[in-house]
């Protein structure tokens, strides 16, 4: 009810800001980094797998899409991730030493289910799930699980549980990496440290919705939008169209940058804002020059760069400057602001934010 809603106009602007507290709870009690903490037998498993198959639908998909980055460049094990309602229809060829681990938050959706059991027929029997609610079949029919501590979410478009599966994503990279012997004791001191601050971090950056607020007047405006990010945040342009065309109903795409002179160019103009996720990190160079190919075309930009990232707000380019420089755990951080893109733009055009229309919060018939 309204009550429960406290000082918010809506639960997904509420479980935007519940995000500091469920990443908390989500990490909270890990001392260091054990394979038993995905459950009994997990050190046998781990030691077994030679790659990683993941599973799921929606933003779960995506949080997954992120999580392959990490396995790759960290725990260096060759992943592939995919759409569950492609999955299970398609001729694959099954891997026995493959970890088949699915992402959901409900646990039922009908597609990451029968992708699982299909997995599973073909001769896959190590599985892990990383979920949001452990009486989920899901729970139940994976080996192995790691229960997230999102809380209950209500808003059709999901938010805390996003980020609270990429915190389990990045405990599964770390734990993998330890088994395989792919990680010291000082890299693991330095990620435990870098996720107990992850808290404080995204607190932080929830401190950065009122300039967001002042983007999302632009977008109400708009029929479109195009987002735009490299590398690991590749997945967060994607999450973050997901969301706008969700909830505020403009048409939204998400590319890899680098791809942009190969199609999306010829879209952009004067009304087609692009929202560039910008970090600091290796391909920061090569995505400038990728926004000077919008300017060009006089796209105006919409930019998420970090403190040290020497991008300037001027005439067509709009700069958020995140509080800090995040590293390997940045997409968890640069997706918030996205999310409170949408929120705000679906509230500047009145649409129904927590019940989108044609959108359902659990999809558990195919
Ligand atoms: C629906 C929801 C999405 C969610 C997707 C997968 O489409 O609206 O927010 O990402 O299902 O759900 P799951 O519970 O498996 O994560």
């Amino acid at each position: 009810g309204a009550a429960e809603l406290g000082p918010y106009r809506h639960y997904m602007q509420k479980e935007i800001f519940e995000q500091p507290r469920a990443v908390a709870d989500t990490l909270e009690g890990i001392q260091g980094i054990v394979p038993e903490l995905f459950g009994d037998g997990a050190y046998r498993v781990f030691k077994e797998i030679d790659s990683v198959l993941i599973l799921a639908c929606g933003t779960s998909y995506y949080s997954g899409c992120t999580a392959k980055y990490w396995l790759e460049s960290i725990a260096k094990i060759p992943t592939q991730v995919e759409i569950a309602s492609e999955y299970r229809y398609r001729e694959t060829v099954p891997n026995p030493r493959s970890l088949v681990v699915t992402i959901s938050q409900s646990g039922e959706t009908a597609d990451t289910l029968a992708a699982l059991r299909h997995a599973q027929q073909l001769g896959m029997e190590h599985t892990l799930t990383i979920c949001n609610v452990a009486t989920s079949a899901m729970v139940r029919e994976c080996k192995l699980s790691y229960i997230t501590r999102a809380g209950v979410e209500i808003g059709v478009a999901s938010t805390k549980a996003f980020t609270t599966q990429l915190a389990g994503l990045f405990l599964l990279t770390l734990s993998l990496a330890q088994v395989k012997g792919r990680l010291t004791e000082s890299q693991e001191a330095q990620h435990l440290k870098a996720m107990r601050h992850l808290p404080a971090a995204l607190s932080a950056v929830l401190a950065l919705e009122p300039q967001v607020i002042s983007w999302s007047e632009d977008f109400a405006r708009m029929q479109n939008a195009l987002f735009l990010g490299r590398g690991l945040h590749y997945p967060i342009a994607l999450e973050g169209a997901l969301k706008l065309k969700e909830i505020s109903y403009i048409h939204a795409e998400a590319y890899p940058a680098g791809e942009l002179k190969h199609g999306p160019l010829a879209l952009v103009t004067s009304e087609m804002p692009v929202v560039t996720v910008a970090p600091n990190d290796a391909l920061l160079e090569k995505l400038k020059s990728n926004m000077q190919e919008v300017r060009a075309r006089g796209g105006v930009l919409y930019v998420l760069a970090d403190g040290d990232s020497k991008i300037e707000s001027g005439e067509g380019i709009h700069v958020i400057r995140m509080p800090e420089h995040y590293g390997e755990l940045s997409p968890l951080l640069h997706v918030v602001p996205l999310q409170l893109l949408a929120y705000h733009t679906a509230c500047a055009r009145g649409t129904d934010v927590d019940k989108p229309r044609n959108l359902a919060k659990s999809v558990t018939v195919e």
